[in-house]
């Protein structure tokens, strides 16, 4: 008999997981103005709400802390990080920044400024806010099959390279500062982008003279789907794949909550020395000094750590062969997801779910509270109210897509909680039909609303 597949770790330490009654559930979401952001966490019973800065790290990693150093400039965990980077990226310049964002916005100011286009496929939201913000446009250049939302395309996250050239041909090459594709393409579902894709983003970047930089957050399992399902790459190891997925680029932002599985950091990795020592006057300003830039040392051995664990064959396997299980279990109940599962979460189209919903009554949002209600379970909407309104209108951007998150964090459920998840998400759908209105939304903030809107039950 063939033995099954582990997951290459074992559990040392546990934390409780807090269960309570539906009443409870009903007045804490009241409380929280239907926004799943202002639950306290012991009113969660599994937190599906992100995979970014979640996940549990290994004995080495919390090892790796106890050798941190602390020094100002030049400690020793900056070094161990920057061997790191330059051995799993390649990259031989680096700037540490407290996290995902704190990296787009050192890169924007550098690069970024009013009236820009900045391409790519979708941008994720911290992204656009940063790039709106400076009055500049992200555009998406995401090939169609992504909104096809159970079309079985191996690479959904894919920049469709006729849309991007359009952008780079209709436009003077210093409207454009750089291209941004993010892997895996978090917005259209933790879908891949292939190896050949890059390779052509790469190849029109060079042929306009336009940077091209990658939104790396989960470079690692980008490169999982590449090896299982590109032709060509499956005899090459994740390593192998990183390093070629990098050397197609000028530079990459890093949030290390994903694939680096710490629960605070990022980083910027470049090839260019000049627009290193241009950049790092910005992580000065704005993160720290330039060996730790809103990093303790001790948080920088464990990334560097966690670089070398998130990149693992197994481990990968473990992680997305997890996610495809609960995608598994909720078609077995019928339940309206987007095939095929991406990376790091499953995403239930909330618009089949509750097609008698309108979107201006927010049916993904609407959705999210309902699994809270029913299980406890704090997922997260993707739908209008994370889109923002339109810069210039300031009229909701409808785009037609309603999606509720589930977000898996690394080494932290078992396959149980996944069951108990589906269990519960299919309770919802079986009684779908009575939830008949929506949400409206109370108060909200000009941009990136959805962490801190207030809702109310229509
Ligand atoms: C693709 C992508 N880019 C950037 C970020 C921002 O990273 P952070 O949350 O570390 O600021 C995220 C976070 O979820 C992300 O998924």
């Amino acid at each position: 008999m063939e033995l099954p597949f582990i997951e290459p770790f074992k559990i040392k330490m546990v934390e409780p997981v807090y269960r309570s009654t539906r009443n409870q559930r009903e007045k804490w979401i009241g409380d929280a103005a239907f926004n799943l952001f202002n639950l306290k966490s012991e009113q969660v019973t599994i937190d599906l709400l992100t995979d970014s800065g979640t996940g549990a790290m290994s004995d080495r990693q919390w090892s790796a802390l106890m050798l941190g150093d602390e020094s100002y400039a030049g400690a020793s965990s900056y070094y161990n990080l920057k061997n790191a980077i330059k051995e799993i990226t390649g990259f031989s310049f680096f700037l540490p920044t407290h996290q995902g964002r704190a990296a787009e916005n050192v890169i924007f100011s550098t690069l970024v400024k009013e009236g820009d286009l900045v391409p790519g496929n979708s941008h994720f939201d911290t992204t656009k806010g940063h790039i709106e913000f400076r009055k500049a446009i992200p555009v998406d250049c995401t090939v169609d099959i992504a909104s096809e939302l159970t079309a079985l395309h191996p690479f959904k996250g894919n920049v469709d390279l006729d849309k991007l050239e359009n952008v780079l041909k209709s436009n003077p090459k210093e409207k454009i500062p750089l291209i941004i594709v993010t892997v895996t393409n978090n917005t259209a579902g933790g879908q891949p982008v292939s190896l050949e894709n890059i390779r052509g983003v790469h190849n029109l970047a060079k042929r306009y003279g336009v940077k091209f930089f990658l939104d790396s957050a989960r470079f690692a399992e980008n490169a999982w789907f590449i090896k299982t399902r590109e032709e060509g790459y499956s005899g090459k190891s994740i390593r192998e794949i990183v390093l070629k997925m990098f050397s197609y680029t000028d530079g990459m932002m890093m949030s290390s909550k994903k694939d680096a599985i710490v629960n605070m950091g990022g980083f910027i990795g470049l090839k260019d020395e000049d627009l290193f020592r241009r950049a790092s006057a910005y992580n000065i300003i704005y993160e720290g000094f330039i060996t730790y830039g809103g990093m303790s040392g001790r948080d920088m051995n464990a990334l560097a750590r966690g670089l070398y664990e998130g990149t693992d064959f197994e481990f990968l396997t473990s992680r997305i062969g997890q996610v495809a299980y609960l995608g598994s279990k909720m078609k077995e109940y019928c339940i309206p997801i987007l095939e095929p599962t991406g990376g790091h979460a499953v995403f239930i189209d909330a618009k089949k779910f509750l097609p008698h919903v309108p979107e201006e009554e927010f049916p993904a949002q609407s959705l999210a509270v309902e699994l809270y209600i029913e299980g406890g379970i704090r997922s997260a909407e993707v739908g209008t109210l994370m889109a923002d309104r339109d810069p210039v209108t300031r009229a909701n951007r409808f785009s037609g897509k309603e999606f509720v998150r589930l977000a898996i964090p690394r080494r932290v459920y078992s396959d149980n909680h996944m069951d108990y998840v589906a269990a519960v998400v299919r309770n919802v759908f079986e009684r779908r039909e009575s939830m008949i209105r929506g949400l409206r939304i109370k108060s909200e903030a000009p941009i990136l609303r959805h962490f801190t809107i207030e809702l109310e039950k229509l």
